[in-house]
């Protein structure tokens, strides 16, 4: 990609996923440009402001703020710092994309929309698996597979423990895969069916002790014209299974890893080469080359604040269902 002038861009929090940040940054010069590295641990911030060549390295968002050529904030921390972070940046004036969930409940959601309305920027959400380019081509090609009755989502991987320490403090009311995988997962099926389901019903359960929250999920969604989805989360299996199967008319179309479709069974679009892993660099990519389009006002495939928070209602009605053992009705 190639803006008349690429977006000056600071990355804030230097952990797990940041990489995956700065190397889309880094990648497209014509798109964005690494101006500083924001993390609470200065040293960390340094070492990496140091090896990905950014001009600055800060310890706080407000030091950040100060320089004029940051345009945009890159919001890599924990899910429940999202909604003070972002509102700190939309407020000092700077676009923001900020990591999947998009907050840790639908409240903080639409105080994160209303700072972005206020502002006038824009607010995207990492919603990093929708920039599969097999998601794109189902999207694309709709239209050709009929009339779809159904959604089966699967997003079922395995982790050892906690991979970041935030994680083993998550409570049940703040849940785990509900949050983590499931907003991938209910922002494929809202990009499909709509962001607005009639009903949740969801069944949640602890297989292992090494955290508080969640570890296995089911969601069951009722959407406007009698369509249906289901939705499976889980950090209890091996091998990685992520599968998200379209059930038309005439045809059953399925996403593998959101790298390959299937349709009836035949392979119609095939892998891009390395897109196996569960972090892949085309998907921060192509994340990135859509939130610099949509900071230049140019269309864009971004997730932006109406659907993300729309995406934070059906995931606290999907917890506020398991935790009561009841349907949770929505009225938008
Ligand atoms: N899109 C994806 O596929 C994907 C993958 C992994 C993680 N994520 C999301 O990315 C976010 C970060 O996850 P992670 O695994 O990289 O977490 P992490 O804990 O590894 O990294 C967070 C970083 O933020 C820093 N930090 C914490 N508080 C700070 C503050 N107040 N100011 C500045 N820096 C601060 C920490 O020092 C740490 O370096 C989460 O929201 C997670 O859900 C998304």
């Amino acid at each position: 990609m190639e803006l008349d002038v690429p977006v000056g861009t600071a990355v804030v929090g230097c952990g797990r996923v940041s990489d995956a940040h700065i190397g889309a940054i880094k990648s497209q010069p014509g798109a964005g440009t690494l101006v500083a590295v924001v993390d609470q641990n200065l040293d960390l911030a340094r070492a990496t402001a140091e090896k990905y060549g950014a001009k600055h390295a800060f310890s706080s968002i407000e030091e950040a703020l100060r320089v004029p050529e940051i345009e945009a904030f890159d919001l890599c921390l924990p899910n429940h710092l999202h909604g003070t972070a972002t509102i700190q940046c939309l407020n000092g004036g700077r676009h923001v994309l900020v990591e999947k969930p998009m907050a840790d409940d639908y409240e903080t959601a639409v105080a994160m929309g209303r700072a972005a309305d206020a502002a006038g920027k824009i607010l995207a959400i990492g919603q990093s698996r929708r920039h599969g380019s097999a998601i794109r081509y189902v999207q694309d090609n709709m239209s050709s597979f009929g009339e779809l009755r159904a959604i089966q989502a699967s997003f079922c991987m395995y982790w050892d423990g906690p991979q970041a320490p935030w994680w083993a403090e998550r409570t049940r009311e703040e849940g785990l895969v509900f949050s983590l995988l499931g907003s991938h997962t209910i922002d494929f099926v809202q990009m499909v069916l709509g962001p607005h389901p009639l009903r949740v019903h969801a069944e949640a359960a602890r297989l292992r002790d090494c955290w508080k929250a969640e570890d296995e999920a089911l969601i069951l969604l009722r959407y406007p014209n009698n369509k249906m989805a289901t939705v499976h989360l889980s950090y209890n299996q091996q091998p990685f299974f992520e599968r998200y199967c379209l059930l038309f008319d005439k045809s059953i179309v399925e996403v593998r890893d959101v790298n390959t479709v299937l349709v009836n069974d035949e392979v119609v679009f095939a892998p891009v080469e390395g897109a196996t892993l569960l972090v892949t660099n085309e998907l921060f990519t192509n994340q990135f080359a859509e939130f610099a389009a949509a900071c230049r006002g140019l269309p864009n495939r971004s997730a932006l604040h109406p659907h993300g928070i729309a995406l934070m209602r059906v995931i606290d009605a999907a917890l506020e269902s398991s935790l009561k053992n009841q349907t949770v009705n929505l009225n938008w």
